[in-house]
């Protein structure tokens, strides 16, 4: 049986049930309307769209990642490049490290002068998240294991391949083995392959207010920031040294 790498990438990466609580709370408000770009296969709105007079605008390039997950009456997904979507939106969520697919300063900061055009409400928020620390620019992989229907398991690799600290390109590969009683039974190597710029936080945060957002706050994206009730718990960094652990991955808000 070959196994389709979109479920096992949300099998293995995504966790909307725990990002869309730490979404809202990092908002603050009431958000309905949720943007989300470079959403893949959209597991994000189509968890935020279950929520009553919520909807969502999911936007990327990928055509079978897009349509992936079928329709949902309050999902619209818009098959086209980030920057050529002009939605109206309260709250706009980047997930997964994507911002990095903005190589240069200058395209990071126009696209950060659109999101910030399509958050109509003064309290609209931008949220996105990167990696940093220690291992930032450290070749080498991490690996886990997913338990899956039918007594397989699959083992998830996500690989730092290359990464130049003098120009910030980093590429990261993702590969699936999926097992059964020890026996592998399929491998998806270099399932999914990324170049991306791995931005560090000051450099988005200089971005944010360069593109006109009035501030900027940054969180720790702790795994327990979530209970089992869905609530989060989830407050600015105030002290870094003490906040973050010496690799890290936070979220970055950006304030209309
Ligand atoms: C790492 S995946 C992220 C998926 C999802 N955001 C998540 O949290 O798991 C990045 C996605 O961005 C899409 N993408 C890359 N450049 C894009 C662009 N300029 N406009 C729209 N989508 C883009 C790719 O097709 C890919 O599906």
């Amino acid at each position: 049986m070959t196994h389709d790498k979109h479920d096992l990438y949300e099998l293995c990466v995504q966790s909307p049930k725990d990002l869309v609580p730490l979404v809202r709370a990092i908002h603050g408000g009431d958000p309905r309307v949720l943007g989300e770009d470079f959403s893949g296969t959209a597991a994000f709105s189509h968890l935020w769209a279950e929520r009553d007079g919520c909807s969502a605008i999911a936007v990327d390039l990928d055509e079978d990642a897009l349509s992936f997950r079928g329709t949902h009456e309050r999902v619209t997904k818009r098959h086209s490049d980030v920057s050529d979507v002009s939605d109206p939106i309260d709250v706009l969520f980047v997930g997964n490290f994507s911002i990095g697919y903005l190589h240069t300063r200058e395209e990071l900061v126009a696209y950060l002068r659109h999101v910030r055009s399509r958050l109509v409400a003064s309290a609209g928020v931008f949220i996105c998240d990167t990696y940093g620390g220690e291992t930032a620019y450290t070749l080498g992989a991490v690996h886990r294991a997913h338990p899956m229907p039918g007594g397989k398991l699959c083992r998830y690799t996500w690989e730092q391949h290359e990464a130049d600290p003098t120009t910030g390109m980093v590429t990261n590969l993702i590969h699936f083995r999926i097992e059964r009683a020890g026996v592998i039974e399929e491998e998806l190597f270099d399932a999914f392959v990324y170049e991306w710029r791995l931005w560090s936080i000051p450099e988005l945060r200089d971005a944010m207010h360069e593109s006109g957002f009035a501030s900027t706050q940054v969180y720790a994206k702790l795994a327990d920031a979530v209970d089992d009730e869905g609530n989060a718990y989830i407050t600015p960094i105030v002290d870094a040294c003490e906040e973050l652990e010496d690799s890290f991955i936070v979220l970055i808000a950006a304030r209309v």
